[in-house]
């Protein structure tokens, strides 16, 4: 019974790029919601766009322990740039701000067991207005390289719609033919009505669709209805190697109680989404670094499956999504509350409505404590009260007793 359907998950996603990387979806850091495009260095020394920023995080990341649990990615944003390429044509980072050049920093992030991720816009500017790729791909792929780059984030600013479907697959190309794995980003679908998710999964390894996330409730949950709506039915096209990016955690910032905090750990969770803090790692609270840090909610959003969960049922404020898990026949579920008031509602699901269809039942575990909390079967129900804001965040285990 369980079989055919591992064996149709692996010919869904042949199609994907498949460059060895983003088998799951990838962790790290990136610098663009928390500090955007600061580049006065003089008033603002540790937070502009600079090499000493991104040393600092990758220091924060070995040393407070987020490496251990997966975050390996320091990824550079926007504004990194000198505002003029070389005599040759080539890239080129902004001398003051990165005094020791790319390669230096790419040498000191490996050095420390981690990735260098970069950032660059396939049109004639960049979204900040550095030099954009346009007409420079090649040389652009093979710069990039040359640093000892791991992961390129393209955007795609400056550019007529018309040329991204065909522009984003040329990059890819170029960056292929450097030799070097480079987990690659694309902005495309954020930048048009009806994209092409099939063509897009096959040259791409994760992509945005949706608007920047802003550090608030407000937009985390615009995302969370996004990825709810599923329009041209995105999901299907997320397995290992190919992840849709709703975009940054802003855990651990201004925007979002402790409560919304977990919801968005948990999601993020739900949608096998690539998790990219954007936060300060110097300056964090122990409880969001715990949450980042927190192992069940990682192992959802690790899972090999690669499957990104769904919205299945909506009963008024409440939302509960789920995703299949390995062993194959498990799952985890979120009971998501988007209400806004009170202490709090009283949720009596049955198992089914969680998707949870095998009739022997299942064990259910708090994700985040990893406590035990139940046994349910399709047409029992489960009760618990999920606070405003807030998230019951599941696994569900085949019972094997019975
Ligand atoms: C690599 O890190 C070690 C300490 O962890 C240090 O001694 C060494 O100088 C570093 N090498 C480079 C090239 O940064
Ligand atoms: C280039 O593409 C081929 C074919 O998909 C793939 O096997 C290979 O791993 C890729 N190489 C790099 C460096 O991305
Ligand atoms: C979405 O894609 C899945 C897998 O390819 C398919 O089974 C399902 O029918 C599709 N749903 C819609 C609404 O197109």
């Amino acid at each position: 019974m369980i079989l055919p359907l591992a064996v149709l998950v692996i010919i869904g996603t042949v199609s994907g790029l498949d460059n060895g990387l983003a088998r799951t979806p990838p962790m790290g850091w990136m610098s663009w919601q928390r500090f955007r495009c600061i580049i006065d260095c003089e008033n603002q020394p540790k937070d502009c766009i600079s090499e000493r920023l991104f040393m600092d995080m990758a220091d924060r990341l070995v040393d407070d322990g987020y490496a251990a649990v997966g975050y390996k990615y320091v990824n550079i944003d926007d504004c990194w740039s000198s505002k003029e390429r070389d005599g040759e044509g080539r890239l080129q980072a902004d001398p003051k701000r990165f005094p020791n050049g790319m390669k230096t920093l790419a040498d000191y992030v490996h050095n420390k067991s981690l990735k260098l991720g970069i950032y660059g816009d396939f049109g004639t500017y960049t979204c900040g207005g550095y030099p954009g790729s346009k007409f420079y791909m090649q040389s652009d792929a093979q710069t990039f390289a040359s640093w000892g780059i791991d992961s390129l984030k393209l955007d795609g600013c400056y550019t007529g719609t018309g040329d991204i479907p065909i522009g984003y697959p040329i990059m890819e190309e170029f960056l292929n033919s450097t030799g070097r794995p480079i987990l690659y980003s694309c902005s495309w679908p954020a930048y048009l009505q009806k994209p092409n998710y099939q063509n897009i999964a096959a040259s791409c390894n994760i992509w945005r669709n949706y608007g920047d996330i802003q550090d608030s409730w407000d937009s985390v949950v615009s995302i969370i209805n996004f990825y709810g709506k599923d329009s041209g039915n995105f999901s299907s096209v997320a397995g290992p190697g190919n992840f849709n990016d709703p975009d940054m955690l802003i855990i651990g910032n201004f925007g979002l109680s402790y409560e919304q905090q977990r919801v968005q750990m948990a999601m993020w969770s739900i949608l096998a989404a690539p998790l990219l803090m954007s936060n300060d790692l110097r300056l964090i609270r122990k409880e969001s670094r715990e949450l980042l840090q927190n192992k069940g909610a990682i192992s959802i959003n690790q899972d090999p499956l690669g499957i990104q969960g769904k919205l299945i049922a909506t009963m008024g404020k409440i939302q509960i999504w789920n995703k299949p898990i390995t062993p194959v026949g498990n799952f985890a579920f979120a009971i998501l509350n988007l209400g806004d008031g009170g202490p709090g509602s009283l949720i009596s699901v049955k198992g089914a409505t969680l998707g949870l269809m095998a009739s022997q039942g299942y064990n259910i575990t708090d994700a985040f404590t990893g406590e035990f909390v139940t046994v349910i079967k399709p047409s029992s129900y489960f009760n618990l009260t999920v606070v405003p804001s807030g998230v019951f965040l599941g696994k569900a285990y085949l019972n094997t007793m019975s």
